[in-house]
């Protein structure tokens, strides 16, 4: 069954659907996006990852994979946003599956720190 979720934005970051996460990705430009919450490589939590707002990359904590932001927009689900309303089309959800948004910082605010390596 295709299914579509409605939330506040303001409710949270992180949006469980059964097994499934899908996370609000904020862009170089500002600009969020909600994306599948699973590396290309091998599926890790790139919630968890650390972004480079330099080089516009978010990199995976599993094995440090880094994916470039055009990747990632890829990635996205289709959205309606309507002031802090958002409305996600999530395909094709197991019947029963619970929704939850979940209120808890991603890791894609932090950022990578640029500097000269240290002398040895
Ligand atoms: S699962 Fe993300 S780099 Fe391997």
């Amino acid at each position: 069954m295709s299914y579509f979720h409605t939330f506040d934005r303001h409710e949270g970051q992180l949006l469980t659907v059964g097994r499934q996460r899908y996370f609000i990705f904020r862009s170089g430009s500002g600009i969020e996006h909600m994306i599948q919450d699973k590396c290309p490589h091998r599926g890790g939590p790139l919630s968890r990852g650390r972004w480079d707002p330099v080089k516009l990359r978010l990199e995976c904590p599993w094995h440090k994979s880094s994916w470039p932001e055009k990747t990632l927009i890829k990635m996205q689900l289709p959205t309606i946003k309507v002031n802090s309303r958002w409305t996600v089309y999530l395909g094709l959800v197991d019947p029963g599956a619970i929704c939850h948004v979940h209120d808890i910082p991603v890791a894609t605010i932090e950022s990578v720190e640029h500097g000269a390596p240290t002398s040895l």
